[in-house]
This record gives C-alpha cells, sequence and structure tokens, in this order.
C-alpha cells in the first residue's frame, strides 16, 4: 500500500548552487546532507513538511544522474513514494508488468530500503519506492 510522497528527487549539477535558492532566497531548512558513492551521488534534503525536496548532486561522471544530467539537464529526476511492504510491492508490480530497475530492495542512504521501477514502464516517470527503516 502506498502511503504518501516521501520526497521528489531533482537532478542538479551543484548543491551549493542551489541552496542559494531554497535556502538562501526561499529561507527553506536543509536537513541531512550525505554521500552515497554506491549510486555515485551526494544528497541533501531540504524540509518541506510532510514531503521533502531531495536534491541529487553526481559525484563522478560514470553515475546514471551524470548521464541523466547530460541527456536532460538539471530539473525532476523521481518522485519516491513510501510502502509499508517493498519487498511485497516489488513482487506484485512485477508480475502486473511494471519493470523494475532493482528487483530487490537495497538500502537507501539513511538505512531505509529503496527500489526504482522503471520509466519505460511508467509513464515517463521513474518512480523510487521507499520503507521506512523499522
Ligand atoms: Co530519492
Amino acid at each position: 500500500m502506498i502511503e504518501k510522497i516521501t520526497h521528489i528527487g531533482i537532478a542538479v549539477n551543484n548543491i551549493d548552487d542551489q541552496l542559494k535558492i531554497y535556502r538562501d532566497i526561499m529561507g527553506m531548512k536543509v536537513g541531512e546532507r550525505v554521500k552515497s558513492p554506491y549510486r555515485g551521488v551526494e544528497v541533501v534534503f531540504i524540509e518541506t513538511g510532510d514531503t521533502k525536496l531531495e536534491l541529487l548532486q553526481p559525484l563522478d561522471e560514470n553515475s546514471n544522474l551524470n548521464k541523466f544530467l547530460q541527456k536532460k539537464g538539471q530539473g525532476i529526476h523521481h518522485i519516491c513514494l513510501e510502502v509499508d511492504n517493498i519487498e511485497a510491492a516489488l513482487k506484485e508490480y512485477e508480475s502486473k508488468g511494471i519493470q523494475l530497475i532493482d528487483k530487490t530492495a537495497r538500502p537507501g542512504a539513511s538505512g531505509e530500503l529503496v527500489a526504482f521501477l522503471h520509466p519505460k514502464s511508467t509513464g515517463g516517470v521513474l518512480i523510487e519506492l521507499e520503507q521506512k527503516k523499522e
């Protein structure tokens, strides 16, 4: 079951440049900032109530995020939906024809479980599923 949109992921060339907009001009609160070498990204969360903004900056040229930026430029990258049981959701969606990027959930930046659905089978939207850590 889908609980809510936890965050909207935004691909950026440089997090500090974007903080000048979200933090300095718009006055939004900046949350935790983490590097995820496994995914090749640095991430910072902007606190916006229940649904956060996740700014994503590539850590290296080979990351998928860098390829995304080269192709499409900066902008909305994915939406993240919270589910109560991520493995059950993946199994169900796959059986109903959704193409999975991650066949099984893996640990996200803050210990939650995450998996991505392929935009080819979701109308062009990269969807991240997330199950909160217990
Ligand atoms: Co995300």
